[in-house]
């Protein structure tokens, strides 16, 4: 068996060699002239000259290799109680036609294709059936309000929007079109067309000039077929929370992405073509794009799409059905999920109803997992439970335990090691070098492997500064943490406003936004404070304007709607609080860190910078009020 360490060694000091052979996992329409192109603006280049199609490597050409009768697809909705299975053949066959309504409708390569749609295959379909004609998709989560969606469809331009009737979350039909209609009369930009998916759950009235019906387009429609594209084309890009309201559209290419996703899932996750992979995400996230869609079926796996949570849809042991209905070799999900489950069923009394055996490991990420929580489920499953590290920017783990190379003892609390591609430095905030246990900035040697983020969608310049300039030579990832002795990665926190609730990554800049638009607000703050289920949640701090005589409960309670109402309910905003002042620096910047440490019970000193000393007790007061611990200094 290859040593991890080797394949890493081997990756930083020969990455065209490495890299080159990894590529023969993927069907070239035309072979790349160089691996790797170090001088590309504004970053490194992969397979440059080359042309391939990801979704002819995906899904066509299991079928032309004799795979056509394999599950490509289960889709499991514990919403409805539906389970379908899509063959490969199925899958090409469905994409095929969808790629010939799209391009029917006159998208073409390089056009944008925006979806706004549940964990419906269809949706599979269309992200699959964009990368056959060579046009870039863009998926926006369901759980993102209307302003958030009219934010992305100024900045993609997408000449159709693909949407379904409605979502399904426990207990509530989303209806998707006053989203839609309110986001399209926010935005500047009209597509041509929308392609509505009625679902009989609600369906929704279309709107004549507008909408048009899926169903009918797709039945009209002459099967396309794949296109080759340039290695350097985009595939898609994926919006995801900036330090500001203003979300980064991060930006894949077709060639490196399908060489390190192929790679990573045999590599890093342990799996051969015909294993059941499951990333029990959204495919509105990173981990839905990546393993739910595109690793999966590029290395000829089966790859469930599960509608429903972890708890509810019935009950705690929905994981387990699952896993035991399907056969499933490898589980990705986020440590929530698993607290959530832990939480109802702490005895891991519902695993023992179901026939686990296939299940070989449980990979958690999206968020830092906590050692009790990996190790309630290491008891509950008696499999290896592995966390790793990443970000929707490198669309593929950073630090993991290889699986599928060396599988190295576990320390709880770590994701391990770098994977092989990414050289990992921690840097104080000057840009030195911090040795093995201190705590710094978590930076990644240029080039970065390939399947990273090439740049973002129209936004070079937002591109160098959020990853580039802070330190030269470095793609900077914004999480802190250190590297033991050992050679093992410890993420502690962001260095930025980025907070992750329920493994969703969200920007308390993007709030702060939305409560100072509140005609009384004159200033405020939003911490991340610690929560046994989601992980993090969002606190906001009010301080009004002169003269405003308001009952602080109403006016709370208006700043929960705003956030729902302009982020989306996913932003879990549910607690505010109105206070007399912040607490500031002298310089006038808010100590949100201190807040945080008070809401979350740790120690914390006064800076010497501080304004006003005397304004800590009245916050810790107003976190007492709302039930957090108070006062640890
Ligand atoms: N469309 C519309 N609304 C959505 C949505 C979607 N796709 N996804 C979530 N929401 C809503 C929820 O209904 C909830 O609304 P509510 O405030 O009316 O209850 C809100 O957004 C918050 O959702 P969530 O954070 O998912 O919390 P929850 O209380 O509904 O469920 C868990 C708790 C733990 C079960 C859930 O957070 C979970 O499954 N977490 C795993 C997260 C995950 O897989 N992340 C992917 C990263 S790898
Ligand atoms: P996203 O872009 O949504 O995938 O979120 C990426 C961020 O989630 C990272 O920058 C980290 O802050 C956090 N994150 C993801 N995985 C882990 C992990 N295994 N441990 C700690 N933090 C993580």
């Amino acid at each position: 068996m290859t040593r991890w360490v080797d394949a890493w060694r081997r990756a930083n000091e020969d990455p065209e060699g490495f890299w080159g052979e990894a590529a023969d996992g993927i069907h070239w329409e035309r072979p790349f002239t160089r691996v790797l192109d170090r001088d590309a603006t504004p970053s490194a280049c992969w397979f440059v000259g080359g042309a391939l199609n990801t979704c002819y490597n995906a899904v066509d050409r299991h079928v032309d290799a004799g795979h056509g009768d394999r599950v490509a697809l289960v889709y499991d909705s514990a919403m409805r109680g539906v389970v379908e299975r899509l063959s490969y053949a199925d899958l090409r066959d469905e994409t095929a036609r969808f790629a010939g309504a799209l391009t029917a409708l006159g998208v073409g390569p390089g056009d944008r294709v925006l979806l706004y749609m549940p964990m419906v295959p269809q949706a599979v379909v269309a992200m699959l059936a964009c990368a056959r004609i060579g046009a870039v998709h863009s998926v926006v989560f369901g759980g993102f309000a209307a302003r958030e969606l009219a934010t992305r469809i100024d900045d993609a331009q997408p000449k159709l929007v693909l949407w379904a009737s409605c979502g399904l979350e426990p207990g509530r039909v989303v209806d998707y079109k006053p989203l839609l209609d309110e986001a399209l009369a926010l935005a500047n930009h009209a597509p041509v067309n929308c392609v509505l998916l009625q679902r009989e759950e609600a369906p929704a009235t279309p709107v004549p000039g507008r909408d048009v019906d899926w169903m009918e387009v797709s039945r009209a429609a002459e099967p396309a077929d794949c296109v080759p594209c340039e290695a350097t084309d985009p595939l898609y890009i994926l919006y995801t929370s900036g330090t500001t309201g203003k979300p980064k559209g991060v930006v894949r290419d077709h060639g490196g992405h399908a060489v390190a996703l192929h790679w990573s899932l045999r590599n890093v996750y342990g799996m051969q073509p015909g294993d059941v992979f499951w990333a029990a995400s959204d495919i509105g996230w990173v981990v839905g794009h990546s393993y739910i869609v595109y690793a999966p079926l590029l290395l000829g796996c089966t790859t469930i799409l599960y509608e429903g949570k972890p708890v509810g849809t019935p009950d705690a042991g929905a994981f387990w059905r699952v896993v035991a209905e399907h056969g499933v070799h490898a589980l990705f999900a986020a440590p929530t999920a698993f607290r959530a489950i832990k939480r109802e069923d702490p005895g891991a009394e519902r695993v023992r109803d179901h026939d686990l055996h296939a299940l070989r490991t449980l990979f958690l990420a999206g968020e830092r997992a906590d050692p009790d929580t990996i190790a309630w489920a290491e008891r509950a499953l008696d499999v290896p439970v592995i966390d790793h590290w990443w970000q929707t920017e490198t669309g593929w783990p950073i630090a993991a335990n290889c699986m599928g190379i060396e599988p190295l003892p576990v320390k709880h609390g770590s994701p391990t090691v770098p994977v092989p591609g990414y050289k990992l430095a921690v840097l104080d905030d000057a840009g030195t070098l911090l040795p093995a246990g201190e705590t710094g900035n978590i930076v990644l040697e240029l080039p970065l492997p390939p399947g990273c983020l090439p740049t973002l969608w129209n936004d070079e310049a937002g591109f160098r500064s959020a990853y580039l300039d802070a330190y030269p030579g470095y793609y900077q990832t914004a999480d802190a943490g250190y590297v033991d002795e050992d050679g093992y990665v410890f993420i502690m926190s962001r260095t930025d406003d980025i907070i992750n609730v329920a493994g969703h990554r969200l920007s308390t800049g993007a709030m702060e936004e939305i409560l100072a638009g509140h005609p009384d607000v004159a200033e405020c703050a939003v911490i991340g404070v610690k929560d046994a289920l989601k992980g993090q949640v969002p606190v906001g701090f009010a301080v009004l304007n002169a003269g405003v005589e308001r009952d602080d409960a109403t006016l709370c309670a208006e700043l929960v709607a705003r956030v729902r109402s302009e982020l989306g309910p996913v932003a879990a905003f549910k607690q505010a609080c109105v206070v007399a002042r912040l607490p500031k620096t002298r310089s006038g910047k808010v100590l949100r860190g201190i807040m945080r440490r008070i809401a979350d019970g740790e120690e914390y000193r006064f800076p010497a910078t501080i304004e006003d000393p005397e304004v800590l007790p009245e916050i810790a007061g107003a976190l007492g009020a709302l039930g957090y611990p108070g006062d640890g200094s």
